[in-house]
């Protein structure tokens, strides 16, 4: 292979001037050639005539044919094939959707063919959820769509006028030599890349073969809104994606669980056969309009799909470049396969024709800003993909709220972003939660996490809490005024409810000397204070977590270095198994039943003592890794007796201490739950499964809230962190076990609190880092969405309406800078 430096010249082809965004003419060559070198500095570099790069694409597809025009825009003399194994204007699927974004970059790039695709637009504004028997229909989505066949046709037709050769029903081999004559070979071959699995190793591929089934139909039904339509059959759900992309057709995605096509015999039908049933199940959206396929090449059951995701480490090898879906695919569902592959295209031409720029270091910025890019995306698109193979979790919601939890599936759209759009749908979706939160009592419009939340006879003024966190500041077990300062100013900040740290109910089952305790009177009298303080001066209420710090006990406080031992002064500590926290953490003493008895016991007591200082809940704290959670946990859990080996076995000590508390508690005060719903450590620990049979367990003994939280139950785990990372798990355990949940973990917006609320994710939400340096952080909340109900200590008013006044201010004055 020849050794490739592509560099820019500054002069454009007088026919391409109209169509760069500016003029750059790349120009392969020998960088070392002196004269060449000095011309291009002083700009004037004419065409060479060197033989210009010779480019392979593999595949006619939007990122074969769009690789080949940007390149040749910026030298013309490049000799650019496209090879196609189907024969010209023959391709499967039907529209593409695209945003508005994309079209901005492709209207930079090349300006021609932008116009002549956007003048061929469908534009659509409206989303249509068909569900149960209602139809629920938001605006503001501005779509546009094309029709692939179109699309590729006029990109033919741009790449050929520019100079391309494109050669039809010719399928390319990867292990034909004559791919080494070629400078460059774009392996764009698609979803299926032959070249891709050529040499899997090379590029590090990962595929993921996602569980529903999908078949990508046409019809000549105009659709007017993206329509989503849902059925319930006797076989389960089945469900279609349409959207209008000509003024005669619209796509026809119809999609359902494997079970479902398995059940309705789709794997035995011809595909003509399949196409009847389809169009039958989905009769009432049609109006008697026919399904089609173009996937005629694929036979009978072929034509149904399962999405693979695909991911590359690396996207090149020798002289093969993957681009487009060759690697890395999104679910169709959030429709940006061909944005992906048009922008991989543009950017592979950039870094490919930077001046002095070597093929490797062009390759490395290519794969980095690309590869961040598809991440994103790939992550929204994995929501997406999930909430779709989750779907029954969800249709035991109304219509209104379905359609909502649809919308923000992938989280790319968000509360704020759906009142942007359509601020009265918004706003009836904000008046439905409140009248079910309220009981059909109140028809307020206003954010759901000012909404009243109950449990048993305790009613929470607003769904948003302070998450429990250790303050490792007390002597001997009793809280201080630091403590009395802390939870009185997060209570008059405005959280419906302030959680107390892990209060720990013996001294040798604390985490440090610092961790608050109850099991003395100066406890008691402590907290006393504290609470009637809170019941005095704000709205909040307060619960008492407690917990017992199991093999994490004996360790220095917090910020000196976490879950380490002390110097000196480390008192002995006890687990369920011999399994110590890490090498340099005290081996545990495993729980006898004797052990067990006591600590049940020490449990108890400090819920009595609870209830003495007038605390409105109790959460027992099962997660962490601490005593609780290190039975729950098979990586710390090893005993063989009744108390380990089956999550059942593994459950018995811990919901005997919840029930034995549950008893101590009076039964119209609540209590909660916090688990880790996960050990972040695939089958080998616990599972989202494993969380949702735990909440039911705790939920059967009388839990009224799971607190969901995940991980930090071993020292090995890798959690995957993001915006609102374990809310997904409570998601999944209110919905798969109809149970009422908190989610926590990153969400620090209001924003974040509303979709989470709205979309029915979790019943409340817990927000720790945040509260420690903004304990006002509800008011402020509150202020920012001008929401005037919250309670505001009176003391506070005047600070409160100026916030409120300057907030409102900045918006608008944000806002008239927009328009
Ligand atoms: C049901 C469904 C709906 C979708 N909806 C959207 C949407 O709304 N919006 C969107 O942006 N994207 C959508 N996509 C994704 C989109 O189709 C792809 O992401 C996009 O086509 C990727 O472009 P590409 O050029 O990389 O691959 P492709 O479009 O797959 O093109 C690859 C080409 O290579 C050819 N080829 C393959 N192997 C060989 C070979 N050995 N020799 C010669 N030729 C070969 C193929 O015939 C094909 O023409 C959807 C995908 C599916 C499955
Ligand atoms: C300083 C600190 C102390 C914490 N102590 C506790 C605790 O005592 N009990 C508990 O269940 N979680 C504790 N956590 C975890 C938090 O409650 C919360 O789950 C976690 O910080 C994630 O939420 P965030 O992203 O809002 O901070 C603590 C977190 C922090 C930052």
């Amino acid at each position: 292979m020849r050794d490739i430096r592509l560099s820019y010249s500054r002069t454009a082809m007088p026919s391409e001037r109209d169509a760069l965004s500016g003029p750059q003419i790349i120009q392969k060559r020998d960088l070392d050639a002196a004269p060449r070198v000095r011309a291009q500095q002083c700009g004037l570099w004419e065409l060479s005539r060197d033989p210009a790069v010779k480019i392979a694409c593999i595949g006619a597809g939007p990122a074969g044919l769009y690789f080949a025009i940007t390149m040749k825009l910026r030298e013309p003399a490049h000799e650019i094939e496209v090879f196609e194994r189907n024969a010209a204007g023959v391709t499967f699927g039907w529209g593409v959707v695209f945003s508005d974004l994309t079209v901005d970059n492709i209207t930079a790039n090349d300006p021609v063919s932008a116009k002549t695709i956007t003048d061929e637009f469908a534009h659509w504004d409206d989303i249509d959820v068909h569900f149960r028997g209602e139809c629920i229909t938001s605006g503001g989505h501005g779509f546009i769509g094309i029709g692939r066949k179109r699309l590729l046709e006029i990109l033919q037709d741009r790449a050929r006028a520019l100079g391309v050769a494109l050669h039809f029903e010719a399928e390319c081999d990867p292990g034909d030599p004559k791919w080494r004559d070629y400078d460059l070979v774009i392996a764009s071959d698609g979803i299926n890349s032959r070249f891709r699995d050529a040499s899997p190793e090379a590029f590090g591929v990962d595929v993921d073969v996602r569980a529903n089934k999908f078949v990508w139909l046409g019809t000549s039904k105009v659709f007017d809104a993206f329509t989503f339509a849902f059925e319930e059959t006797e076989h389960g759900w089945i469900w279609a994606h349409a959207y209008r992309f000509a003024p005669d057709c619209s796509t026809f995605i119809v999609e359902c669980s494997e079970e479902t096509w398995t059940s309705f015999g789709f794997d035995r039908m011809s595909q003509d056969e399949a196409i009847a049933a389809c169009e039958k199940l989905f009769a009432k959206y049609l109006d008697g309009h026919k399904l089609m396929s173009n996937a005629t090449h694929l036979r009978g059951s072929a034509a149904w799909l399962n999405f693979r995701r695909i991911k590359c480490e690396r996207w090149s090898t020798g002289n093969v470049i993957l681009l487009g879906d060759a690697a890395h695919t999104a679910h169709f569902s959030v429709g940006s396969g061909t944005k992906l592959a048009l922008e991989d295209a543009i950017k592979l031409a950039d870094v490919l024709n930077r001046t002095g720029l070597s093929l490797e270091a062009a390759m490395d910025e290519y794969v980095a800003e690309r590869n961040l890019e598809v991440l994103k995306l790939q992550n929204s698109a994995r929501n997406s993909t999930e909430w779709f193979e989750t779907l029954e979790r969800y249709t035991h919601f109304e219509p209104l709220q379905f359609a909502y939890s649809l919308l923000t599936r992938s989280q790319r759209i968000s509360h704020e972003n759906l009142r942007l759009r359509d601020r009265e749908w918004l706003e009836g979706v904000e008046r439905w939660f409140w009248k079910r939160a309220t009981d059909g009592q109140s028809n307020k419009t206003a954010p759901p996490m000012f909404a009243p939340f109950q449990m048993r006879e305790l009613r929470l003024e607003n769904r948003v809490t302070v998450s429990p966190m250790a303050m490792y500041s007390a002597v001997d077990g009793t809280p201080n005024d630091f403590h009395f300062v802390h939870y009185g100013e997060r209570a008059m900040g405005g959280a419906g409810l302030v959680f107390t740290e892990m209060t720990c109910v013996s001294p040798e089952g604390r985490i440090s000397p610092g961790c608050t305790g109850m099991w003395n009177e100066e406890h008691v009298a402590a907290w006393t204070r504290i609470v009637d303080f809170v019941h005095a001066n704000s709205k909040a209420r307060i619960c008492l977590q407690l917990g017992h710090s199991g093999a994490k006990g004996s360790t220095r406080v917090g910020w000196e270095e976490d879950n380490a031992p002390l110097p000196d002064g480390n008192w002995p500590v006890m687990a369920a198994s011999d399994v110590s926290w890490s090498p340099v953490n005290q081996m545990p003493q495993p729980m006898t039943r004797a052990d067990m008895d006591s600590v049940r016991d020490q449990f108890v007591t400090a819920v009595r003592m609870g209830l003495e200082c007038g605390f409105d809940m109790i959460e027992l704290h099962a997660a962490h890794g601490y005593l609780l959670s290190g039975f729950l946990t098979p990586l710390q859990n090893r005993r063989t007796d009744e108390y380990g080996g089956s999550l059942e076995n593994r459950l018995r000590y811990p919901l005997e201490v919840f029930a034995a508390m549950r008893a101590a508690w009076p039964s119209d005060k609540p209590m909660s739950v916090r688990i880790s719903a996960t050990d972040w450590a695939g089958d080998n620990g616990i599972t989202a499964d494993d969380a949702v049979e735990i909440g039911e367990a705790f939920a059967r003994e009388g839990a009224d809230l799971i607190d969901v939280s995940a991980g930090q139950t071993w020292t090995g785990a890798q959690p995957v962190y993001g915006r609102m990372f374990q809310t997904p798990f409570s998601d999944k355990i209110r919905n798969e076990a109809r149970l009422a949940t908190m989610a926590v973990g990153n969400i620090y917006e209001p924003d974040h609190a509303n979709s989470i609320l709205a979309a029915g994710r979790a019943d409340l939400v817990a927000l720790a880092r945040p509260h420690l340096i903004d304990p006002f952080w509800t008011l402020r909340a509150a202020a920012q969405l001008d929401y005037r109900d919250v309670h505001v200590p009176p003391q506070y008013l005047n600070g409160m309406a100026q916030l409120a006044r300057n907030l409102k201010r900045e918006a608008e004055a944000a806002a008239a800078l927009r328009v």
